[in-house]
């Protein structure tokens, strides 16, 4: 079993059995269309799959950590430790972009990783991928909560952590991972995608950016996303219509959505709801979340499938 690379906002590790007990028993190809950092991709390990994400220096990275797992680990030893002083020989070492003083190594890099991945021409020229990917892992490793965010300039603005012994080279990660996507076909584009791509008997995972629970909430990270209404909308008759050509579908978003995917005909079933039974009660609404499935109960796989088996 291969694990994330990538600390992700949005990460489905927590949801994994959730999401599993409404996979169906056997599937072909699979796909994931807002893959962000994979956590059920890595986890399920798919013998022939496609994944997706608008995020161009995302896309970069999976490809590299397929494509040249080795020279990236090699690459990564090359990094300092993020508290560091700044290196001399470093172009930005007297600021940053935005002219603030530069007192530690992690600045730098940042500094590096937004000149060079919003330069106009990449990544058409080409570049210098393998470092692309090797600075987005990491600052994804010294950031502060592992975060990925960006200014409304595209810029990574998140500043640097608090970690005793950072470990940013994740040798092992990256190799297994690099097994997992051996044969993966990475692509870079809208998730409509798969319309193009899925076949019957396939499984689709959806996990897109979340509606917000009300419409003030979040506004900012919502609208940075840019994933609107009309996306969420746009995202459910693309489902329906996978769902009508015998292609199965899961698909996790926030409570809100719950009517709409139940008026089109989904297996719907609210997630926080159950998971905050076994937790904290004062937690009960921080996880208002859905699963919503093609997949009719008889038709799971799931841990029901093997409890059954025993009798
Ligand atoms: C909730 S995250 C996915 C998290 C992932 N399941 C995990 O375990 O880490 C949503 C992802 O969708 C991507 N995204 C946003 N709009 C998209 C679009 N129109 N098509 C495809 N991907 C999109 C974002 O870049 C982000 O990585």
């Amino acid at each position: 079993m291969a694990q994330p690379v990538l600390k992700w906002a949005g990460g489905k590790r927590q949801l994994l059995d959730a999401l599993y007990a409404r996979f169906p028993d056997s599937f072909e190809r699979y796909h994931e269309p807002f893959f962000g950092g994979g956590a059920v991709f890595f986890d399920l390990e798919p013998a022939a799959a496609t994944v997706n994400d608008t995020n161009p220096r995302l896309v970069n990275f999976y490809e590299q950590v397929r494509d040249r797992p080795e020279a990236l680990i090699e690459r990564l030893r090359e990094f300092r430790d993020p508290e560091a002083d700044p290196d001399p020989d470093l172009a930005f070492a007297e600021e940053t972009r935005r002219g603030k003083a530069v007192e530690q190594y992690y600045y730098q890099q940042r500094a590096r990783f937004n000149e060079r991945a919003y330069a106009d021409d990449w990544p058409e020229s080409g570049g210098d991928r393998l470092e692309e990917a090797a600075l987005l892992l990491y600052l994804n490793r010294t950031c502060y909560n592992g975060l990925y965010r960006e200014n409304s300039d595209g810029g990574f603005n998140v500043p640097i952590g608090r970690y005793a012994d950072p470990d940013w080279v994740q040798a092992e990660r990256v190799r297994t991972a690099s097994r997992a996507l051996a044969g993966t076909d990475i692509r870079n584009g809208d998730f409509s995608y798969v319309l193009d791509v899925a076949d019957p008997g396939d499984l689709v995972y959806f996990d897109p950016p979340y509606e917000p629970m009300s419409p003030t909430a979040d506004f900012a990270e919502y609208s940075a996303e840019g994933f609107g209404r009309e996306d969420q909308q746009r995202l459910l008759d693309v489902a329906s219509e996978l769902d009508e050509r015998g292609v199965s579908v899961v698909l996790s978003n926030s409570g809100v959505m719950y009517d709409r995917y139940d008026e089109a005909g989904f297996f719907v079933e609210r997630e926080g709801a159950t998971r905050a039974i076994n937790s904290d009660a004062s937690s009960r609404g921080e996880v208002d979340e859905i699963v919503a499935t093609t997949v009719p109960p008889g038709e799971r796989r799931g841990p029901d499938q093997a409890a059954l088996d025993e009798y």
